[in-house]
């Protein structure tokens, strides 16, 4: 499973990267607002930093402005992916811009049809937001097993990005249902290498270890 991480926040990036576990980084536009800084200026230092996939998310919504947004973003850096949301311009902009050659990430996917539509319209990548399906009281993690058991019915070749991480169990559960990417806060990654025992089982044997050197002294 590839780790992408969903900020855009460049300590959080170098942090991650320096462990070797940042495969690449998904933005959006609450994100980017987030770190009060030029969009275009954000994008391009975390393309130089990363060595994998960038997405950045085009602000239009209508076909021909999405598509102009995206040649042009596209061109920031080799790295990017281009985020189209999933609306009817938004699948026929997919598809425009999966001819030329640009890569896309279809994003806020909730159901299996519209990860269907996207991945059949040409994106790279498709994102659906499990933490936002479960906020209804519905089961997100089911829709990435029934979009991967889809993907491999018909041998189509979008990647799913498992995206609106909230919890560790997220994560284990993506993976288990086998999305191919999850993209993290970078606020939870923390909380994913630790555990209470872990913790505990370090300060035990240092405690032993210490009264045992103690004792031979
Ligand atoms: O990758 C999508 C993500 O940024 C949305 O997450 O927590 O706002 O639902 P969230």
């Amino acid at each position: 499973m590839k780790f992408f991480l969903d900020t855009a926040n460049i300590d959080e990036i170098k942090r991650v990267n320096d462990l070797g576990l940042c495969d690449g980084v998904t933005t959006n536009p609450s994100i980017i607002k987030k770190e009060g800084k030029d969009f275009k200026e954000v994008v391009t230092e975390i393309c130089k930093l990363i060595d994998g996939p960038v997405s950045a998310e085009v602000t239009s919504y209508d076909y021909e402005e999405m598509v102009k947004e995206a040649r042009d973003i596209s061109k920031w850096a080799e790295n990017i992916v281009v985020k189209i949301p999933m609306t009817e311009d938004g699948l026929k902009a997919v598809n425009t811009l999966s001819k030329e050659g640009i890569k896309t990430n279809c994003t806020l996917i909730f159901s299996v049809s519209q990860g269907l539509m996207a991945a059949k319209a040409g994106a790279t990548y498709i994102s659906p937001f499990i933490g936002r399906i479960d906020d209804m009281g519905e089961n997100g993690i089911r829709l990435i097993k029934d979009l991967k058991k889809v993907l491999d019915n018909y041998g189509l070749e979008s990647e799913i990005i498992a995206a609106s991480i909230r919890t560790n169990k997220h994560l284990e559960d993506s993976a288990i249902a086998g999305s191919h990417i999850a993209t993290i806060p970078g606020n939870l990654f923390e909380k994913l290498w630790t555990h209470p025992l872990t913790t505990k089982g370090i300060k035990d044997f240092k405690k032993d270890w210490d009264s045992f050197q103690q004792r031979n002294k």
